[in-house]
């Protein structure tokens, strides 16, 4: 069989709780490389879409497909060391771990992967302006939610993830630490890697080389 598409989705719908359609029978292909920005209303299906591309969450029905593999189809334990291996994740919500330090929780996102290099998590922390001791070995909950939301983009760009799921990286930040983020993604970006990306924000859409507008669960491409 002839394979098209870095990632691809065939019929993709996730339902939540037998009733709601939060993405209805989604069919998308994005090559590798590809910047896919994801605009839509509040509600309108876009983090169901990246949690189903990043393997947080099954389908319910269709398939991902990510180059070459039925993620869905994988067990949970295949599942977890392939999004380790292969996808960078920057979540809404935050979700670093409570009782590890800023640095910590980015050490554990190298030792996952490969092995631990405190040198380079301590510059990947710095070029996101997380660079005091007193920021580096706070626990989560004595830092800002900029600061969180920087420290969990230091954990997803760590290992620098063919894939980058990002779901409104910049929506905390100030402009600074927004542009700050911003470039780091366009570094990537530029090196061959596959973004993408939900914002609300059309200056950083155009950004990308593809533009998605989910409405209802339902997918249109808008360029
Ligand atoms: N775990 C869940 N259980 C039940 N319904 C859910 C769940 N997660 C999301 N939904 C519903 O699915 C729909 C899509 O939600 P989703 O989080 O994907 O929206 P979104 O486009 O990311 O919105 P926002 O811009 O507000 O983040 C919404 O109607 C939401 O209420
Ligand atoms: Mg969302």
């Amino acid at each position: 069989m002839m394979v098209t598409g870095y990632i691809q989705t065939h019929n993709l719908s996730r339902v939540y709780d037998g009733q709601t359609w939060a993405l209805n029978n989604v069919n998308l292909t994005i090559e590798e490389g590809d910047w896919v920005s994801i605009i839509g209303p509040s509600g309108s299906g876009k983090t169901t879409l990246l949690n189903m591309i990043g393997c947080l969450d099954k389908p319910t029905e269709g398939s991902v497909v990510i180059n070459g593999i039925t993620v869905n189809t994988l067990n949970q334990r295949q599942l977890t060391q392939f999004r380790r291996e292969q996808i960078g994740l920057i979540f809404q919500q935050h979700y670093l771990i409570p009782y590890l330090t800023a640095l910590e929780n980015v050490l554990i996102a190298m030792y996952y992967h490969s092995s631990v290099n405190e040198k380079k998590a301590i510059e990947v922390l710095a070029k996101v302006g997380i660079e005091h001791q007193r920021q580096l070995n706070n626990k989560p909950s004595k830092l800002s939610g900029g600061e969180q939301q920087r420290v969990c983009i230091a954990r997803a760009l760590i290992n620098e993830p063919k894939i980058l799921v990002a779901d409104e990286p910049t929506g905390n930040l100030d402009q600074k630490n927004g542009q700050v983020v911003m470039d780091l993604i366009h570094n990537l970006y530029e090196v061959g890697h596959t973004i993408l990306l939900v914002t609300h924000n059309m200056d950083i859409a155009k950004q990308g080389n593809q533009i998605l507008q989910i409405v209802d669960g339902k997918v249109w491409s808008s360029n």
